[in-house]
């Protein structure tokens, strides 16, 4: 991919799953990396895990809390000597039907999913814009974002909030040199949908990847991650303010 090698890279919820599979892929392009994650233990094994590929270090926090923001942006910011790309990835998700939400976990999905997805990307644009040389910002919204699946009211209106942050992001800070856009992901095995599915029928996954994927199978932590590589490279360079829909042909069923 034309333009990472050496690029200054930030990713939240690069602890596992797909944000993961993109600190291994951005390593492996001549990235510098640091990570974040929930969970301090899983960020110090995921750094252990990727450290033979290049320069990562990790930082836990969570991104819903301004006070943890700052650490990590500031932490990234001061390992690096700079951002250039924010993969801006962490977020949580669970199966709950409309009529059982409680306020307290429509707060909780909100506040991570897109208070954390602002929180973050606000303090790397500040730093990008203060810096005046550009850069990349890249937020993780979902197929969710863009149609409502049942039993995930929360999580649906968290990820289309993503989709016009992106794009208010996009109109405000193009001037700044500053390419941000959005990613939806389809059914992705990883192990946030694999706590979810935990609790269903043992072929889940591949009745569902049947009834609903066209390429008849889930995808793959590491194919979100070319996309994010690819929208953090110089190859799109005019691909600003939009979404990149990464589903297996989900969303082209009528
Ligand atoms: N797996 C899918 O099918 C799928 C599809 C579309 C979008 N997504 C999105 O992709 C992103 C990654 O999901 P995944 O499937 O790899 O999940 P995962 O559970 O494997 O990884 C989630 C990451 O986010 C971090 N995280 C969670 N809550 C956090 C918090 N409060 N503060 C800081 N970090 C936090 C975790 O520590 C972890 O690093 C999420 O935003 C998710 O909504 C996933």
């Amino acid at each position: 991919m034309r333009g990472l090698a050496g690029k200054r890279v930030l990713i939240s919820g690069g602890s596992s799953g797909i944000g993961a599979a993109t600190a291994r892929r951005f390593l492996e392009e001549g990235a510098r990396v640091v990570l974040g994650g929930l969970d301090k233990a899983e960020v110090d094994a995921a750094v252990t895990e990727l450290a033979a590929l290049g320069e990562v270090s990790g930082l836990a926090g969570d991104v819903s809390a301004e006070a943890d923001v700052a650490r990590l942006v500031d932490g990234a910011v001061a390992a690096l000597g700079g951002i250039d790309i924010l993969v801006n990835n962490a977020g949580t998700a669970w199966r709950e039907p409309f009529l059982e939400i409680t306020p307290g976990h429509w707060d909780r999905i909100i506040s991570v999913n897109l208070r954390g997805m602002f929180l973050v990307a606000q303090a790397v644009a500040q730093h990008l814009v203060e810096r005046g040389s550009g850069g990349v910002i890249l937020n993780m919204s979902s197929t969710n974002g863009l149609g409502g699946e049942a039993d995930y009211a929360h999580y649906n209106t968290s990820k289309g909030g993503v989709l016009l942050l992106t794009k208010t992001m996009a109109v405000e800070l193009g001037k700044h040199g500053i390419r941000i856009n959005a990613l939806c992901p389809g059914y992705i095995q990883t192990p946030l949908n694999s706590s979810i599915s935990a609790g269903l029928a043992d072929d889940f996954v591949s009745g569902y990847a049947r009834d609903h994927i066209p390429l008849g199978r889930a995808g793959l932590a590491e194919e979100v991650a070319a996309a994010y590589a690819f929208l953090a490279s110089d190859d799109a360079a005019f691909i600003h303010g939009t979404e990149l829909v990464i589903d297996g042909g989900q969303l082209a069923i009528m």
